[in-house]
């Protein structure tokens, strides 16, 4: 069967399988499905999912922070296993990118997910944009709790587009 991928908003329908892409991942931290729902439903403009053939395959959740509304933060992106490695977690994040237009692309990350690591250096690469990934860390072991591991913040941008479309009115939209 043809293997053609449509990218699409998620709706809570969806949430199930959000939740078992999660799970599958044994990396990502396996939310409810009440929590999968909600962000289908208030993020859907920054959330996205990939579909092959009635099956999810991707999800991506995002949001603006609060009082950074320049920032797209993606909360969680997960790959199907039969998926990985194969540009769909890059693509997701491109097309976020092109439609929402932020400012910067943010997201936190474990120093031992080389994977998530790499997909937004790849990321940076595609829009010739800078990355910062901190040392110190966005959330420490001990904000988490036992058995979790620091989250270390991943910053892309700014991306250039945006950048001239900011300038252009000669206003200094980084701060
Ligand atoms: C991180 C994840 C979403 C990447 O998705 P993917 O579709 O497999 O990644 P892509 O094929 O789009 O690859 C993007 C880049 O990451 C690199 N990459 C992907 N998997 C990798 C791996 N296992 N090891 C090292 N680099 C890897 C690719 O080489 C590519 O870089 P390039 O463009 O320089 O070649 C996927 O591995 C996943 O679901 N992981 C579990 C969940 C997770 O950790 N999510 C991120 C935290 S929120």
């Amino acid at each position: 069967m043809e293997e053609k991928i449509i990218i699409r908003p998620p709706t809570s329908r969806d949430a199930p399988a959000m939740r078992d892409l999660a799970e599958q991942s044994h990396v990502l931290s396996v939310n409810s499905t009440y929590y999968y729902a909600l962000m289908a439903h208030h993020f859907q403009e920054t959330s996205m999912v990939a579909e092959s053939n009635g099956d999810l395959c991707a999800f991506l959740t995002g949001y603006s922070p609060p009082r950074h509304d320049n920032t797209l933060f993606v909360w969680q992106v997960g790959v199907g296993k039969k998926w990985l490695g194969r540009g769909l977690g890059k693509k997701l994040l491109i097309e976020l990118v092109v439609e929402k237009q932020p400012l910067f692309l943010e997201a936190t990350i474990t120093l031992d997910n080389k994977p998530s690591i790499n997909l937004f250096r790849s990321v940076a690469r595609h829009f010739s944009a800078d990355h910062l990934f901190t040392t110190t860390p966005f959330f420490s072991e001990e904000d988490l709790g036992a058995g979790e591991e620091a989250e270390h913040l991943m910053r892309v941008g700014p991306f250039e587009t945006i950048k001239s479309t900011f300038m252009y009115g000669g206003t200094n939209a980084y701060i």
